[in-house]
């Protein structure tokens, strides 16, 4: 077990209207990498490069930790997770661990086209400094997320808990649209 401690991110515009705390699976990893005495640096790092996931056991770790330290010393209780289950294991890691703990409202898809997805994720490149916002790394991510992230989105599709966004739109659309969710459901 890690013993990282994650330091709280700034307050986005859902955590300002709604009680919920946003925990994103990708900059938890990201951080873990990062930390020079992580046992997890090598590997997560081959991940990114590769634009693979990285082994589940190491994404509930990062997540378990983050949401018990929210709880305890915030005594917040509702998460937006960010970026995951990415695959099919991470789903059933996820089940295993949170069966009986967790209660998942419902899973926001934002939609769009890969290409807007790639041209986005470029423009953010030239300032993200981030290694995976290139064309290459992109190519890879997106691969992995058809084959990958998809069959995930349709089996929370089946249980009647997706509620898709089409995020081609304007950043204010968008986010109106994610707020009406919040409102009815969150
Ligand atoms: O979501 P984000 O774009 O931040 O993800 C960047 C990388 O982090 C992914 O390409 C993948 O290597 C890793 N990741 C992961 N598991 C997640 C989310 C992200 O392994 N649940
Ligand atoms: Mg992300």
């Amino acid at each position: 077990m890690s013993s990282v401690r994650i330091p709280a991110p700034p307050s986005g515009p859902l955590e300002t209207h709604y009680s919920y705390t946003h925990l994103s699976a990708g900059d938890l990893l990201r951080k873990e990498c990062h930390r020079t005495d992580s046992e997890f640096s090598q590997i997560l790092n081959s991940c990114f490069q590769r634009g693979e996931f990285a082994p589940v056991e190491i994404t509930i770790i990062l997540l378990k930790k983050a949401m018990e330290e929210t709880m305890k010393s915030e005594e917040k209780f509702h998460f937006l997770i960010d970026g995951f289950p990415p695959d099919e294991e991470n789903l059933r890691g996820w089940t295993k661990l949170m069966d009986g703990k967790a209660d998942v409202k419902f899973v926001l898809f934002l939609d769009c086209s890969n290409e807007i997805c790639k041209n986005r994720c470029l423009e953010r490149g030239k300032s993200s400094g981030r290694d995976d916002d290139n064309s290459e790394s992109l190519e890879r991510r997106i691969h992995t997320y058809v084959k990958s992230t998809r069959p995930v989105i349709e089996r929370y599709e089946k249980q009647g808990k997706i509620r898709s966004i089409d995020a081609s739109r304007s950043i204010s659309e968008v986010f109106a649209d994610v707020k009406s969710v919040f409102d009815r459901e969150g």
